[in-house]
């Protein structure tokens, strides 16, 4: 593939607006899903129709719900007079104490409630779910995204519609709306409103025209009905109603369903009949918050396929072999004139900056540089209006990232973020940017977050370059290339036994390095990083040529040296650098492609990878690394998901 032709006028770097807040599309969505358990969705759904007051069966569900990470609460109560709802920003416990902390007059046999990780709308009271219609008879609670939210509120603002919130969510329950006036009894509407909708959903309905029941469906975010005698619950998991019934029904993509007291009826989006069997939920509560799996940091490295499809989805155009991130045509006139691209991140954002200068230099030809934030900040650089800083912070909260923000716009440059948590400080302060949308990372130690800082790093560097001139022949062979990230990664999740039969052989080493050259340089430093963070073990990540200017010395049949060394352009470097190490009879274990026949004479181990083009592998060659130190660390029986010492968002210098 050749490079785009040099130039130095910047075409539009078209990146998201998406800290503006500004209604943009930013098309994603969840992928359907196995087991509904293992799903990655975004936050918390419960709902109760019965004979009991459902306000503190909500409100407890909404508790246990929280362990996902959310940004604001709220609760909707329907009778046949009227429809009552309370939200707040903020934590369960605003909403409660908003309630009375249960001296409130509110309560009713039919009602729901939602804890939201915004995607599109700040995370503020307005925003927060349940929300409703223009005549706020119909009330809606939502996870996922509605993809195509702007066309439709488009027609609906042109039929008079008028908005109260920010959020792709609203726009539905006015469509549903709009569907019920038509005549449609309130499951027709809803079916026929999803019907024209692109994205995801795990969605309940409930309204004062038919004040005794649910409408729920799911596409692509998972949504399960509890079975109780004369009672159900509807819940985005069952962690939030394992306490009231094991019974429970799952729905799957597509299905749409009537919940009343005593019946559950299955339809598909186009009214066919589905019949659904009652299964029993056996796993403990702490087992199901965790989706089925040990620790939230095994959860969030197996979620890795579906996040980074949900980090490229909408937004990789495949067949232009281009990358569309929404509009930023208020920005253009500062990126046209950009000389330089400053990356500045801490920790494992930092790593992935590294790996971005490499994307943005070698492919889009653009000079980048990185800097530690806590470095940047101090330094007093030399930045101008020319400059474009790039923040990477999953939390957007982080101290060092902020301050070199505020230093780099205090000095006139154009600041822009890659971040996750939607309506974060970062995110608020950047001029613009792209959400990551990995959703909640609640293990401490970052694994999903880098992948698809990553990947929204290879887009954005694809877009670059196809906007400087790269053929679309070229764009279409890189395109396809990221396409087929999440089905590798996955591959290489498979691989576990051989990685937990290396860590229970290594659990007591004292030291281990870390080696890789180029691109992989960065993903050492990650690996050494994930193995220090929870297994508490040194490790250090060293370019594969330095070795021998020092740490060789370091270099004996203790020591554990974990080589990248996929068939890159680099590759017989690297062979090179593991002849020395084993020379000094280092243990190998090479992290090496599958079609490398020569690397297994050479490494004690071999952990095989899948090829991919060599920018884009740090996000294969980090999963092998990151799974190792997961399984170190549980050999050692250290706290996997909160390691000593550590916190998942610096907010401190
Ligand atoms: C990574 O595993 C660590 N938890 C830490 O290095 C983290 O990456 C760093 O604190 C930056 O956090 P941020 O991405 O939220 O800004
Ligand atoms: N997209 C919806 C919103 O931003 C739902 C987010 C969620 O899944 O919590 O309000």
């Amino acid at each position: 593939m050749t490079c785009p032709a040099d130039g130095r006028a910047f075409f539009l770097l078209d990146l998201m607006a998406l800290f503006h807040l500004v209604d943009f599309q930013t098309p994603y969505e969840y992928l359907g899903h196995q087991h509904p358990q293992k799903a990655l969705h975004m936050c918390g759904i419960i709902g109760y129709i019965g004979q009991k007051n459902c306000v503190p069966i909500i409100l407890e569900g909404l508790r246990r719900l929280e362990y996902r990470g959310y940004d604001s609460a709220g609760i909707a109560l329907v009778s046949k007079d009227s429809l009552s709802v309370e939200k707040k920003a903020g934590k369960v416990s605003e909403l409660a104490k908003h309630l009375g902390n249960g001296s409130s007059t509110l309560s009713g046999s039919l009602g729901m409630g939602h804890t939201r990780w915004a995607t599109h709308g700040a995370p503020n009271d307005v925003n927060a779910h349940p929300d409703w219609d223009a005549q706020k008879k119909i009330a809606i609670i939502h996870n996922g995204i509605i993809e195509n939210y702007l066309s439709i509120k488009t027609k609906l603002l042109r039929e008079g519609h008028v908005f109260h919130t920010d959020t792709d969510t609203e726009v539905l329950a006015h469509l549903i709306q709009s569907m019920y006036e038509r005549g449609n009894d309130l499951s027709t509407a809803v079916r026929l409103a999803l019907s024209e909708v692109d994205g995801t959903y795990g969605l309940v309905v409930m309204s004062v025209h038919e004040p005794d029941k649910f409408i729920v469906a799911r596409k692509g975010s998972p949504l399960l009905i509890g079975v109780g005698d004369g009672e159900n619950y509807v819940a985005s998991d069952a962690s939030a109603i394992v306490s009231h019934t094991r019974h429970v029904v799952y729905l799957e993509d597509g299905e749409v369903a009537v919940v009343t007291k005593d019946n559950i009826e299955t339809t598909t989006i186009d009214a066919l009949k589905v019949h659904k069997t009652v299964e029993e939920v056996t796993l403990e509560l702490s087992q199901i918050e965790r989706g089925g799996y040990d620790h939230f940091m095994l959860k969030e490295i197996n979620e890795q396929p579906e996040t980074i499809r949900n980090a490229m989805r909408g937004r990789l155009l495949v067949d232009e072999g281009n990358v569309k991130l929404g509009g930023l045509q208020n920005m253009m006139g500062r990126l046209l004139s950009a000389r330089r691209i400053v990356i500045t991140a801490c920790g494992t954002s930092w790593h992935a900056g590294l790996v971005g200068e490499y994307m943005l230099e070698q492919i889009a030809k653009i000079p980048t540089e990185v800097e530690y934030a806590s470095e940047f900040r101090y330094r007093n650089p030399l930045m101008n209006i020319d400059d474009v800083v790039l923040l990477i912070s999953q939390s957007g909260e982080t101290a060092d990232t902020l301050a070199a923000l505020r230093e780099a716009k205090g000095k006139g440059s154009t600041v822009l973020g890659i971040v996750n948590v939607v309506g974060s400080t970062i995110a608020r302060e950047s001029d613009g940017g792209v959400y990551i949308h990995a959703g909640p990372e609640i293990g401490v130690a970052s694994t999903k977050a880098f992948t698809s800082q990553l990947t929204v790093l290879a887009l954005i560097t694809l877009m670059l370059a196809r906007a400087r001139g790269m053929s679309q022949e070229d764009g279409i062979v890189l395109a396809k290339e990221i396409a087929s990230l999440p089905d590798k990664v996955q591959h290489i999740l498979k691989n576990t036994d051989q990685i937990k039969a290396i860590a229970e052989k290594y659990k007591n080493a004292k030291n281990f390095l870390y080696l890789g050259r180029g691109a992989n340089f960065p993903v050492a430093l990650e690996g050494a990083l994930k193995l220090k963070e929870i297994s508490y073990i040194h490790a250090e990540g060293y370019p594969a040529a330095e070795m021998k200017h020092g740490p060789i010395a370091l270099i004996d049949e203790n020591m554990p040296v974990v080589v990248i060394v996929p068939r890159d352009g680099i590759y017989d470097k690297v062979i090179s650098n593991i002849q020395e190490v084993k020379a000094r009879k280092g243990r190998i274990i090479a992290i090496a492609n599958e079609d490398d026949t020569e690397i297994a004479n050479m490494a004690e181990h071999v952990i095989r990878i899948p090829r991919t083009y060599g920018f884009f592998g740090p996000i294969l060659n980090i999963i092998p690394l990151q799974l190792l130190s997961y399984y170190m660390a549980v050999a050692r029986g250290t706290n996997v998901d909160q390691p000593r010492n550590l916190a998942k968002s610096v907010t401190v210098e």
